[in-house]
């Protein structure tokens, strides 16, 4: 099985993703699923994980709204010159990535909220964080970046498909993604989408 190896690197501030680089395949996740029923897509082979992971929270009477998924080079060098013009470098540097630099670009990345405390600190504090807290690892996804990383911001709402076995060993031995070395990251690519 070829798995395509950009899919579990490092990116954020240190590692650059070409900017010709796509997914293999992209579909878009169910409107019923996302902000205002808006088209997200995300990488075909983690929709049905992504689905699984929100249909199982609203069982268990707990909404998860899906913001964004996949974005292009092109959309996130446009977001990012967004943010700078609105709010100046500085800051728009502590929260949003170069263009090259975005685990969006990868196909693998999703922002949820609760649906009501939009894309904020805020939702830390809502039932929705706590179920991915307690479960988002059973479906392969991580917190990419949590309190005091070295990359961004605080984004309680991004969460990156990283493989249920490596997801797994992170949240038992309380551990973040960024903090491993990529020689051991990479010995879980093969079995990423098991
Ligand atoms: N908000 C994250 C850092 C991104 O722009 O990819
Ligand atoms: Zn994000």
């Amino acid at each position: 099985v070829l798995i395509d190896d950009e899919l579990l690197k490092k990116y954020s501030k240190y590692y650059f993703l070409n900017e010709n680089y796509a997914p293999a395949s992209t579909t878009l996740i169910d409107l019923n699923l996302t902000l205002n029923n808006k088209n997200v897509p995300i990488l075909t082979e983690i929709k049905p994980k992504l689905e699984n992971m929100i249909n199982t929270a609203k069982l268990e009477g707990v909404t998860l709204v899906v913001h964004s998924g996949y974005r292009s080079f092109k959309e996130q060098m446009g977001l990012k010159s967004a943010y700078t013009q609105k709010f100046g470098l500085s800051k728009s540097n502590q929260f949003s990535a170069d263009q090259g630099y975005s685990e969006h670009q990868l196909g693998t990345t999703v922002d949820i909220s609760d649906g009501k405390s939009g894309l904020s600190t805020n939702f830390e504090k809502t039932p929705s964080f706590v179920w991915l807290q307690n479960n988002a690892h059973k479906y392969g996804f991580i917190l990419s970046y949590p309190k005091n990383n070295s990359y961004y911001i605080y984004e309680p709402w991004h969460y990156r498909y990283v493989g249920v076995e490596l997801a797994t060993y992170l949240k038992t031995n309380n551990l973040n993604f960024y903090d491993l070395d990529q020689n051991v990251i990479d010995t879980y690519k093969i079995k990423i989408f098991e």
